[in-house]
C-alpha cells in the first residue's frame, strides 16, 4: 500500500482497502505511542494547519501527532492569515506548498479545500468542512474496531441532522467499511438523494445496506453502535436552533433509546456534546428551550457504553497515520 502524495479530502477518493490500510496503521501508531517506542518517520517536515473554523480536537491532533512524528506545524487561524480576504486560494496552495511538505484545512464548502489541493503540489487534508470530515471517521472506525474486532456486519445508527458533514462522511464510510448504516431524523434531515444512491452502490459491494429512517424506536432495534452530533454545527445562524429543537427533538439519544439497541451497543459522539448545561451555548439553549440537554442526555453520555473519549484520542492516532501515510513510504 503507497499513499505518499495523495490528498486525504473525502473517503469516496479511497477504496476500501485504503481506509482499512490507514485504520491498521493508527493502531499501530497507538501502540507504539503507549509503549514509548518513537515513531519519527517524518523528521525534518513541516505542516501547515489551516483552521477557519474554531477546533480542539483536531487541532491538537494535528498538532500532537506532527511532533510525534518529527515534525514542526505552524497554526494559521482566521484572523492571523491573509487567506480569502487578501490572498486567494490558489495562491495560497501555491505559496504553502513552497514552504510546507503538507497542508490541513478547516473551514466551509469542501469546494475550497478541493481547490486548495488542485492548486498544491504537497498534500492536502480535510480537517472538517461543511460537506465532509473525513478524519474524524477513521477515529471512529478505529474506536468500532477496539470495540468489536471488525467493522464489517456492524449495525450502525446515525440520530440527527444527517444531511450535514458528519452524516455524510459516517454514511460514507460505512458503504466503503461494509456497516449497516441507517440515518434517523426527519425526511427533511435525510443526506442528499445523489448521495444516498451512490452510497447505496457502494454498500451493495461491500455487502452493506443504507437505510433513511424516520422512526427512532425502529432504527435502534438490533444497533451496535449509536452516533449523534450536535444539531447546529458550525457556521449556522443562532436563527436556527428552534427550529432544530422542534424537529429534532424526538431524536434524542437517551436510556430509553439505548435499552432498544443491541445488548453491546456503544454511544457515539464526534464532540462537543451538549449533554448537560455546563457550556455557555449549552446552557442557554437548555434554559431557552426548557431542556437538561440537547442532543445527548449526560446519563447516555457518561454511561459506560459510552466510548467518545477513547473516540476523541484515536484522532490524533488516526491523523497521524494519514500524515505519515501521505507523506512517506510506509511498511507496516
Ligand atoms: N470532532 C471534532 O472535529 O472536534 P473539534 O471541532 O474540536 O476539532
Ligand atoms: N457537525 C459539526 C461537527 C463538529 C466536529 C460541525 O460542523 O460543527
Amino acid at each position: 500500500m503507497n499513499l505518499k502524495g495523495r490528498d486525504f479530502l473525502k473517503l469516496l477518493d479511497f477504496s476500501s482497502e485504503e481506509i482499512a490500510y490507514l485504520i491498521d496503521l493508527a493502531a499501530d501508531f497507538k501502540s507504539k505511542k503507549k509503549n514509548g517506542i518513537p515513531h519519527r518517520l517524518c523528521e525534518g517536515k513541516n505542516v501547515a494547519l489551516i483552521f477557519e473554523k474554531t477546533s480542539t480536537r483536531t487541532r491538537s491532533s494535528f498538532e500532537v501527532a506532527a511532533r510525534d512524528l518529527g515534525m514542526g506545524s505552524t497554526y494559521l487561524d482566521p484572523s492571523s492569515s491573509q487567506i480569502g480576504k487578501k490572498e486567494s486560494i490558489a495562491d495560497t496552495a501555491r505559496v504553502l506548498s513552497g514552504i510546507y511538505d503538507g497542508i490541513e484545512y478547516r473551514g466551509y464548502g469542501q469546494s475550497i479545500v478541493e481547490e486548495l489541493a488542485q492548486y498544491a503540489d504537497v498534500p492536502v487534508w480535510n480537517g472538517l468542512t461543511d460537506e465532509f470530515h473525513p478524519t474524524q471517521i477513521l477515529a471512529d472506525f478505529l474506536t468500532i474496531k477496539e470495540q468489536f474486532g471488525h467493522l464489517k456486519g456492524i449495525n450502525f445508527v446515525y440520530m440527527g441532522d444527517a444531511r450535514f458533514n458528519m452524516g455524510n462522511s459516517l454514511m460514507v464510510g460505512c458503504a466503503k467499511m461494509g456497516l449497516n448504516f441507517t440515518a434517523c431524523s426527519p425526511k427533511s434531515f435525510f443526506p442528499q438523494k445523489e448521495l444516498v444512491d451512490e452510497c447505496r452502490k457502494i454498500a451493495a459491494q461491500n455487502g452493506s445496506t443504507v437505510t433513511l429512517c424516520e422512526n427512532p424506536d425502529q432504527a435502534v432495534k438490533g444497533a451496535n453502535v449509536i452516533y449523534t452530533d450536535i444539531w447546529v454545527s458550525m457556521g449556522e445562524p443562532t436563527e436556527v436552533w428552534a427550529e432544530r429543537i422542534e424537529q429534532l427533538g424526538a431524536y434524542q439519544v437517551n436510556s430509553r433509546l439505548m435499552s432498544l439497541a443491541a445488548p453491546d451497543a456503544v454511544f457515539m459522539h464526534c464532540l462537543p456534546a451538549y449533554h448537560d448545561k455546563k457550556t455557555a451555548i449549552g446552557k442557554e439553549m437548555c434554559e431557552r428551550f426548557g431542556r437538561d440537554a440537547i442532543e445527548v442526555t449526560d446519563e447516555v453520555f457518561e454511561s459506560e457504553r459510552s466510548v467518545v473519549f477513547r473516540e476523541a484520542e484515536n484522532r490524533m492516532h488516526t491523523i497521524k497515520a494519514v500524515m505519515a501515510a501521505t507523506l512517506t513510504e510506509i511498511e507496516l
